[in-house]
């Protein structure tokens, strides 16, 4: 049986870090931390991804979060 855990890159740029991207982060942490995600998802921080107007973005898998939350991502994790 395979395992795969899914990528999610997180923008730390600095436009995103002030549209909140480090409760962002922490939240998709704590949240990812329990039941059906657990061990299922990786938090990879870029620098910025050059579309700081729509800050903070996230990116799961091939589908690119714009203005997002943490609940958003979590929507997007469950469908990839
Ligand atoms: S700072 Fe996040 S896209 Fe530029």
């Amino acid at each position: 049986m395979k395992h795969f855990r899914k990528l999610i890159f997180v923008c730390n740029g600095s436009d995103c870090k002030k549209a909140g991207a480090k409760k962002l982060n922490k939240d998709l942490k704590s949240l990812t931390d329990e039941a059906p995600f657990k061990g299922s998802c990786k938090f990879i921080k870029t620098k910025c991804m050059d579309m700081c107007k729509t800050a903070p973005n996230v990116i799961v898998g091939d589908y690119f979060c714009k203005k997002t939350t943490a609940e958003k991502v979590l929507l997007q994790i469950k469908k990839s």
